[in-house]
């Protein structure tokens, strides 16, 4: 047995015995998910990065962690999006997971912001590896800081697992305001985070919530799509 298959056996058998059979079968069902989907894409995403964001700006910067699949599959799947007329934005892209499986869909465009070079670098690589699989024929990663970066006028999709909070959310949150007055449309806000956590596009007076996934296995993370009312 390798040593990899060896350690992932003993770390079953530690969460079986501290969390019992039912929560183990949803470990399991999760880590064969995530490996099936990487190969299926040809991609390397996964794994936590402490060199992210955060050790070199703003503490309001969140690291890299990429969003469990099974949970981006299921909010992609409720969006009905309208082929080649939508255009969906990743904030804070990573090694460009969201990216790569956005891209699977029939978006006119999908782009994502990205802060720390050497994850723009291995989401290009990525972008590239899986760009047999996609529908959507213009992706990019925007290397910069999301603080500096305009909205382009015609996204309609955006989305959050976390990338940031305080003032660079705010920032991120007024920059898609902005480009509604010069563009009104019709937009959807997915926002990832915790079930714990309060929902930081609640306070945005300009947007209604339309959905509200309660939490999934996955580290207890809820879904909250918003929208605005004009179109
Ligand atoms: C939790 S990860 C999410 C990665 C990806 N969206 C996913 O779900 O797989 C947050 C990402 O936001 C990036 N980030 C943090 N602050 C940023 C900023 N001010 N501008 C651009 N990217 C930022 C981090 O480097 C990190 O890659």
């Amino acid at each position: 047995m390798s040593k990899k298959l060896w350690n992932g056996f003993r770390k079953g058998i530690q969460v079986l015995l501290e969390n019992g059979p039912g929560h183990t079968v949803s470990w399991v069902r999760y880590h064969l998910y995530e490996r099936y989907r990487e190969w299926s894409l040809g991609i390397e995403t996964a794994g936590y990065q402490g060199w992210g964001a955060a050790n070199d700006s703003s503490p309001d910067n969140s690291v890299y962690e990429p969003v469990c699949y099974d949970c981006l599959d299921r909010v992609l799947a409720l969006l009905g999006i309208e082929t080649d007329k939508e255009v969906f934005l990743d904030y804070g892209s990573g090694k460009g997971r969201v990216v790569t499986v956005a891209a699977t869909h029939p978006f006119r465009e999908v782009i994502g912001v990205e802060l720390v070079p050497e994850l723009v670098s291995i989401a290009e690589n990525n972008i590239r590896r899986a760009s047999g699989k996609f529908k959507c024929k213009k992706v990019n990663i925007v290397a910069t800081d999301v603080t500096t970066f305009s909205v382009p006028d015609d996204v309609t999709v955006f989305f959050f697992f976390n990338p940031f909070t305080g003032n660079i959310m705010k920032k991120a949150q007024e920059q898609i305001y902005r480009s509604l007055n010069k563009n009104p449309r019709k937009i959807r806000i997915i926002n990832m985070n915790s079930a714990s956590d309060p929902d930081p596009f609640e306070s945005c007076g300009w947007l209604q919530k339309t959905q509200d996934i309660p939490p999934g296995w996955w580290r207890k993370m809820r879904f909250v799509i918003h929208s605005n009312s004009a179109g």
